[in-house]
């Protein structure tokens, strides 16, 4: 098949190594992709959407976003966490730009990484990461189990990420924001295939493509009314027509969620 992005984490220490390791994984089946923003959005602040919080190595360097659900419960992409260990992350909320020093650091106490995920393009790409520090931010609501009409096609769906802003570019400094239509599962696997696992995942995006995560964004929420209803997981590139994102689709792991979080 094409080279689908899935599952990897920007190394996205340095802007040009990150754009460098990007490029190595996408072997973008067309090679000709025009500059097209993930976020296609704008640019927005962590007071606007206190719950998106940075995921970073032990040097505050993110890699990865999650999402504040409790003061110290994070929902994140179990991709992201592949070979972490609680002294290797660091979560940081309340931090708009990633070269700034403000906000809450916190390390981790325990990564819960769903035990049947093996690989995004697979499905079960949810993690919950359990915090040292309590965040002092408002957090989001997640999607309870029967609450599957939200991914209706055509329902308008909020991303957020620091990622890529091209297929092959550099992270933002700056937290981003825009909003993408959910696809059709029928829509999603006529993308896709048998890697669309219509109970695991959730596309969502613009038929010409132009608006997408990307490379960094992973992790990240996909918003629906303003709640948490997916996880950033993989797609094709980024942003090509024809080649939605595609979420983790919570409404199924949203009771592991909610045993994480008590726990
Ligand atoms: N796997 C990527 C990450 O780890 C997210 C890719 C999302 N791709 C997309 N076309 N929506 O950051």
């Amino acid at each position: 098949m094409f080279g689908l992005t899935r599952a990897r984490k920007t190394a996205a220490t340095v802007v040009a190594t990150a754009a460098a390791a990007a490029s190595a994984l996408l072997a973008s089946p067309t090679a000709s992709a025009a500059p097209q923003p993930i976020v296609g959005g704008t640019t927005t602040t962590t007071t606007a959407y206190p719950f998106m919080m940075q995921i970073t190595d032990a040097s505050q360097n993110q890699f990865c976003g999650g999402t504040l659900v409790a003061p110290k419960k994070v929902v994140t992409a179990a991709h992201c966490m592949v070979g972490e260990t609680t002294s290797s992350v660091r979560v940081v909320g309340g931090r708009t730009y990633l070269n700034g020093t403000n906000g809450t650091v916190s390390r981790v106490s325990g990564i819960w990484i769903n035990p049947d995920y093996t690989d995004a393009t697979n499905g079960d790409d949810v993690a919950v990461l359990t915090l040292s520090t309590s965040m002092p931010y408002t957090t989001a609501k997640y999607v309870s189990s029967s609450q599957t009409s939200v991914y209706a096609a055509g329902t308008t769906a909020r991303i957020l990420g620091w990622g890529t802003t091209s297929e092959n570019g550099g992270s933002s400094n700056q937290l981003r924001t825009a909003t993408v239509p959910v696809v059709s599962d029928s829509g999603c696997r006529s993308s896709y295939g048998s890697d669309f696992v219509q109970s695991d995942m959730v596309c969502a995006g613009y038929t010409s493509g132009g608006v997408d995560t990307c490379q960094g964004d992973s992790g990240g929420p996909l918003l629906i009314g303003g709640v948490l209803a997916g996880i950033t997981s993989w797609g094709e590139g980024c942003a090509e027509a024809g080649y939605p994102g595609v979420y983790t689709r919570l409404t199924t792991f949203s009771d592991l969620v909610t045993a994480q979080v008590g726990s």
